[in-house]
Formats: structure tokens, C-alpha cells, sequence
């Protein structure tokens, strides 16, 4: 028998429209996700943002006051030289040709503000507030590492949980916790590849930064483009042992910074690498093809530095969702988790500076 059913058929709509309610469906999907995650509603772990932070300064020293990672660092201001070459890509006002301010931070990725600078692993950063003239901002935390060594917001977790210490004798809690990690983490082979191999280098001068997650430039007809920048180094690097890095003090990084902005600016070429079609724009632990379509958005100019207990970097929170109009984040998950745990730690770090001597009379302006 054939099915007369007396429902009426739905109204047709144009497949474009189709394709638009799913994009539309993903979007508040993923932003739904990242908002239960902020919210603390994700069950049964319930991984919110105060777990996050509360693991991340559980890796050695006292954190009271400081960022829970990257908490040893330092200021620094200069500008950024837009090509122009961006434009064409993306309508951010700060890629238009011209000069912008910039505040900065240059870190080591350690819970400790107190780490001595050859302890504090491979991972060295780079933070910068790119400011238009209409007040727009363009904030972006990089990293010297090719490629983030997890793919999830709870492969991060449990990788940071891993590498708590005891308070008391500052030894690992548990130190098979890394290597059983790793073992069960094949995603981090490329970043393990680059930490085996990458020289170690006694100047934040020597190292290029990679902003790592995807984003997207959006033009003025409206094109978007998934995008990763970096800013590379124009000093080449002089690679040394860790044993001599130890040697050099605990705060060479800093000193070399100091030392080296005496004797003139410092210089980074920022760069802009496309994908291609297929290219993995949600994933931040694999790299795209060095042969794809990159252009040279402008040149970082670092003018001078400033301790980072009165310097102008210490009360930014360097959230890399504040993006300029022309700039949209991506969905990789690594990305939209990282907005709701740096502002946790920002809250944190500025709600404790009263009981930090030394932090007690900084800026003082919160941002
Ligand atoms: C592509 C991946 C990532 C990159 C490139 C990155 C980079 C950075 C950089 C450069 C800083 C220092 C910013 C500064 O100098 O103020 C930083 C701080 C921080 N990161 Fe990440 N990070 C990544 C992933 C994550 C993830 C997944 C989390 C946790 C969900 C996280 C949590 C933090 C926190 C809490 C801070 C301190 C924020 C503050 O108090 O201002 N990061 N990160």
C-alpha cells in the first residue's frame, strides 16, 4: 500500500540556505561548547577554566600575583610596521600600511615567576597588543614551538596535571605521569620531533614565534582565508648547551634583552602562512606544507624592555579572541579554550597583587 500520509510536504528551501542554517547550527554549537566549558557546565569532569588554572599553578613555586603559565617574563613596547601586503587579505586596520603601538611580553612557559630561565624547558613565548588609531586591538600569544604538542582542551589538562610537583619538595608528584602521557598521545610526535631536535639559544632575540592555532583573514568582499602568523627572528641564532644556559645566571633571557635593546631596536618579520584546501585549520598539533601561499604582513620593532612588575604588560591579559574586525578565531578547540582560561588567570593574578610586595605598586590600570 502506498503511504498517503495528509502531512503536507515542508516548503522548499535553496540548498544555499541549507548551507547556511548548518554553518550557522556549527557556529552556536561550538560556541555553545566553549560557553558550557567557561560556565563550568561540562559534566561528568566538569574541566572548567579554575581547574585549568588551578593545575597549571601546581608546577613549582609560589604563583600568588602572576600568570599561571608563562609566569616569568618580561615588558616590552615598540610598534609594528605594516607592509600592507595584509591588506589585501583582511580589513584589521593594523595591517593597512603604517606604524601601530605595541605593548609586549616576552616569557618562559613555567608556573614559577621565580624559575631560573635554563629551567624552564624549551618553550619560550612572545605576547603582543597591536593598538589601531580607532582603538581596535589585535592581541595574539606565540610560541617558539612549530606545532602545539595536544590537540584538545582535556589532552592539555591532563598533559599539565602530569607535570605537577610537590609543594614541599618541588620533586614531581608522580614522574611516570609525562612518560605515560606521551606513550598514549601520538599527536605529539611532531612537537617532540622539534624538541629533540630545535637549539638551544641564550636570547629571546634568537627565536622565531608562532601563533599556532588557525584563524581566519577576512577581506573586504567578505573572502575568509584560514591563516597561522609567526614573527621569525632576524638575529641568527647562537646555539649553546643547557649546561652552559645554566651557567649564564637564572635571569639571562631577560639581561640579554636589556643588554641587547641598548645597543638598538630588535626586529622580527611578521608573516601570514594560507591554507589550501584540506589543509587542518582545527588542529594545532599538525603543520601546514611550508610550500603554501605566505606573505610578509609587516616588521615588529622592539624599542625597549621593562620589568614586568611595573612594565606596561602587566595587566594585559593577552586573550587571543581580541581581534580587530578582519580577524575571526577558528574552531580549532585548543583556541576557544584558551580565551576562558586566561581571563580566570587574569582575574586571579590581579585579585592577588596586594599580597605580592613587589607587584603591590605597579601599573595598577586592569585591561
Ligand atoms: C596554541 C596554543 C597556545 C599558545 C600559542 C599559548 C601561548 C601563550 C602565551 C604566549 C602566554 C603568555 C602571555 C603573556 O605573556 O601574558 C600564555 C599564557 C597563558 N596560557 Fe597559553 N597558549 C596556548 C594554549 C593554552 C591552553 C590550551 C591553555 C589552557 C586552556 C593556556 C593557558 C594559559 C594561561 C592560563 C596563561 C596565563 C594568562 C594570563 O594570566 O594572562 N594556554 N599562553
Amino acid at each position: 500500500m502506498t503511504d498517503i500520509s495528509p502531512e503536507p510536504a515542508p516548503p522548499r528551501r535553496p540548498p544555499a540556505l541549507y548551507g547556511r542554517l548548518a554553518a550557522i547550527g556549527v557556529v552556536l554549537g561550538a560556541l555553545g561548547a566553549s560557553f558550557a566549558y567557561a560556565g563550568g557546565w561540562l559534566s561528568p569532569g566538569r574541566l572548567t577554566p579554575g581547574r585549568i588554572v588551578d593545575a597549571l599553578g601546581e608546577r613549582g613555586g609560589d604563583p600568588t600575583g602572576h600568570r599561571r603559565n608563562h609566569a616569568k617574563g618580561i615588558c616590552f613596547t615598540g610598534s609594528f610596521e605594516a607592509s600592507g601586503e595584509g591588506a589585501r587579505y583582511s580589513t584589521a586596520p593594523m595591517l593597512a600600511a603604517g606604524r601601530y603601538p605595541v605593548v609586549g611580553r616576552l616569557a618562559i612557559a613555567t608556573g614559577d615567576p621565580a624559575a631560573p630561565d635554563a629551567s624552564g624547558g624549551r618553550v619560550r613565548s612572545m605576547a603582543l597588543r597591536i593598538i589601531a588609531p580607532d582603538g581596535q586591538e589585535w592581541r595574539t600569544g606565540m610560541n617558539n614551538l612549530p606545532v602545539f604538542p595536544v590537540a584538545t582542551l582535556e589532552a592539555f589538562y591532563e598533559l599539565t596535571l602530569a607535570g605537577r610537583v610537590d609543594k614541599a619538595t618541588g620533586r614531581p608528584l608522580d614522574p611516570q605521569a609525562t612518560p605515560r602521557f606521551v606513550s598514549a598521545h601520538p599527536e605529539m610526535q611532531p612537537f617532540l620531533a622539534w624538541a629533540r631536535s630545535a637549539p638551544w639559544t641564550p636570547s629571546y632575540a634568537e627565536e622565531d614565534y608562532h601563533g599556532l592555532n588557525a584563524f581566519y583573514f577576512v577581506d573586504a568582499a567578505g573572502t575568509r582565508r584560514a591563516v597561522r602568523w609567526s614573527v621569525l627572528g632576524t638575529v641568527p641564532p647562537e646555539p649553546r648547551t643547557p649546561a652552559e644556559l645554566q651557567a649564564m645566571g637564572p635571569d639571562f633571557l631577560s639581561r640579554d634583552l636589556e643588554a641587547r635593546l641598548r645597543q638598538g631596536m630588535l626586529r622580527w618579520r611578521m608573516v601570514a602562512r594560507f591554507a589550501a584546501p584540506g589543509d587542518p585549520v582545527e588542529d594545532s598539533t599538525r603543520a601546514w606544507p611550508e610550500d603554501r601561499e605566505q606573505v610578509t604582513l609587516g616588521t615588529l620593532v622592539v624599542e625597549q624592555a621593562e620589568e614586568e612588575a611595573s612594565g606596561p604588560c602587566r595587566d594585559v591579559n593577552y586573550d587571543p579572541l581580541v581581534l580587530p574586525a578582519g580577524i575571526e578565531p577558528s574552531r580549532d578547540p585548543i583556541l576557544l579554550a584558551r580565551s576562558p582560561a586566561y581571563a580566570a588567570s587574569y582575574l586571579r593574578r590581579q585579585a592577588e597583587l596586594g599580597q605580592v610586595p613587589a607587584l603591590a605598586h605597579g601599573p595598577g590600570a586592569g585591561r
